[in-house]
């Protein structure tokens, strides 16, 4: 049998130790990495949990394969399974959950160093968290644009045809319509790019709700320096973290351990009376 090393930062490999560690003066900057996993308690379908995420429900707009609905290619051809999608996860409709209302808690703390996001919901900017922290690597709803002449769209109009379920088209040229989300096929943007060298300064890596199956994004766990904890709060094990001997893995609901972690730190009431402003 392999012997397990022993933690060379955190004391043990457990929440008692994790908030020990948070509240010494050794952790400073603290970085995330977040994924649809934090957002299901808000509603918002995962992609590849099976039964219940978006890719096991997108059968019904018969795509030739599930990621296509995020496909540049298949996207030029047929608009309409992204836009029949992009309806039902419309931000506006969806609360934060406490896991967002934590990350605002280490933001007030001033131990947020960046919080790089896979999703597109915005619910990150909804819990409150400071707009420079955070880095939405596959981009948002935010803004649309023409996929031909670039154009931007008017957010309202944009708004409007979604929610009528139509598809919207540039009054420039007659291209399609999309918002910045970053299909596959497509570059992630600038700002993800250069902040990558961020991930290198953290005393402690976050990594929750994701399967770290995307890449450029998931290879960001791999650049955590050696004496910087990493810490998956998942359902399952995923991305190889456990190989090194300060990887901790929390498995379970992200709320769940957010709180387990807030009552460790002696924020539990803190994280309550946030969430209720969301
Ligand atoms: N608590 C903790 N973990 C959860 C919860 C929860 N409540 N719900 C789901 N999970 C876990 C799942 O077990 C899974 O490991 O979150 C992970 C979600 O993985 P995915 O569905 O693959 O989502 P994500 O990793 O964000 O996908 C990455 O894929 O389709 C592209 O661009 C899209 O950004 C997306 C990217």
């Amino acid at each position: 049998r392999r012997k397990v090393p022993k933690p060379k930062v955190l004391e043990g490999l457990d929440v008692e130790s994790l908030a020990k560690y948070i509240s010494s003066d050794k952790c400073k900057k603290i970085v995330l990495m977040l994924g649809a996993g934090v957002s299901t308690s808000a509603g918002i379908p995962d992609f590849r949990s099976p039964g219940t995420g978006l890719y096991a429900n997108l059968a019904r707009l018969n795509l030739p394969f599930p990621e296509a609905v995020f496909e540049i290619n298949f996207f030029r051809r047929n608009p309409v399974p992204f836009y029949t999608l992009a309806k039902e996860l419309y931000p506006g409709k969806f609360r934060p959950t406490p896991t967002h209302s934590f990350i605002k808690l280490l933001a007030d703390h001033s131990l947020l160093h960046v919080c790089f996001t896979q999703n597109i919901d915005t619910l990150e900017r909804r819990a409150g968290i400071p707009d420079d922290k955070i880095i939405e690597a596959h981009g948002s709803f935010a803004v649309q644009r023409c996929i031909d002449c670039k154009v931007l769209y008017d957010d309202d109009l944009m708004k409007e045809k979604v929610t009528a379920g139509e598809v919207a088209t540039c009054e420039e040229c007659g291209g399609y319509v999309k918002p910045d989300i970053v299909f596959f096929g497509e570059a992630l943007p600038p700002q993800f790019i250069q902040t990558i060298p961020q991930v290198g300064e953290a005393d402690l890596l976050i990594i929750l709700g994701t399967s770290l199956t995307v890449h450029p994004f998931a290879s960001l766990a791999e650049m955590a320096g050696r004496k910087c904890p990493r810490v998956l709060i998942n359902l399952e094990g995923v991305g190889g973290i456990g190989s090194r001997p300060d990887d901790l893995l929390l498995l379970g609901k992200c709320d769940d351990i957010v709180r387990e972690l807030c009552q460790a730190l002696g924020w539990e009431n803190k994280l309550e009376e946030e969430w209720e402003k969301t």
